[in-house]
């Protein structure tokens, strides 16, 4: 996954100049991206919303969105694989998340989340980008009751299926699959810049705190102690009553 991405950069004509006016892929200006995180808890919807406008382009862009997640979050590859199929965007997920595992444990990730080809109306565009997070549990602390969390702004990068973007063109390409379909396809993406109209989500996580680890901890002591106790004596009272049967 972390060589997934490598980013050239392009000084040099790519793509041919005469491509004409129909095939023109024009790079959108003034591309802006918000961000809203909806539901409450350890389980989250991350929205994702790119809008812009683009003149004179005959051909669907796509965008990508590179996400660097920090350890305190997970992401749920067959909840994305199954949210697929109901219209989800397409994803590629390192295959070695451990869901299970508490924040102090967890190594930050990068995904790749796909929009596929997106039309525009009038020159305007919007695309909404919908996926399920989730935050891990946190180490308890006998400080604090709640922990941040905040997640980055994404990488966005795009392309116009087939064809070169403004046929004279320089600035940060990247390799990427093509789509979420496979990583064996590569295409160039251009790093595109935006305007952010939303700060980072921060999203809010309880501790669990020490001092409540430790009443638990007792309690489950008192609990399974007496539980064990009353084990024994139903043990040795049903032992008797079989010595009293067998001694008749
Ligand atoms: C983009 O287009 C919309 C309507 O199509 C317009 O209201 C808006 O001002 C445009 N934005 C820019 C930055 O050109
Ligand atoms: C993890 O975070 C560090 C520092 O922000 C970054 O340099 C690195 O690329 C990240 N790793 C992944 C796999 O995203």
């Amino acid at each position: 996954m972390k060589h997934l991405i490598k980013t050239l950069t392009v000084f040099f004509i790519w793509g041919y100049h005469s491509t004409g006016e129909e095939q023109t892929c024009r790079v959108p200006n003034a591309i802006t991206l918000k961000r809203e995180v909806l539901k409450e808890g350890f389980h989250r919807d991350l929205i994702t919303i790119i809008e812009g406008n683009v003149t004179n382009s005959k051909s669907p862009l796509s965008f990508l969105l590179q996400e660097n997640i920090p350890a305190g979050f997970y992401i749920d590859q067959y909840e994305l694989t199954n949210l697929e199929k109901f219209g989800g965007p397409k994803t590629i997920v390192p295959a070695n998340i451990d869901v299970e595992k508490p924040a102090h444990l967890s190594q930050n990730f990068s995904i790749l989340v796909f929009s596929g080809p997106v039309h525009t109306n009038e020159n305007h565009f919007s695309v909404t980008l919908k996926i399920p997070i989730h935050l891990r549990y946190q180490r308890s602390q006998s400080d604090r009751a709640h922990h941040m969390e905040v997640l980055p702004h994404p990488l966005l990068a795009l392309r116009c299926d087939g064809l070169s973007l403004d046929a004279v063109d320089s600035g940060n390409y990247l390799t990427a699959p093509c789509n979420g379909n496979s990583e064996l396809q590569q295409c160039y993406w251009k790093e595109a810049e935006y305007q952010i109209s939303s700060p980072p989500p921060v999203m809010s996580v309880p501790v669990g705190q020490q001092s409540h680890a430790q009443v638990v901890f007792l309690g489950t002591v008192f609990v399974m102690s007496a539980f064990t106790l009353l084990l024994i004596k139903t043990m040795v009272n049903s032992s008797k009553i079989k010595n009293k049967e067998k001694s008749r």
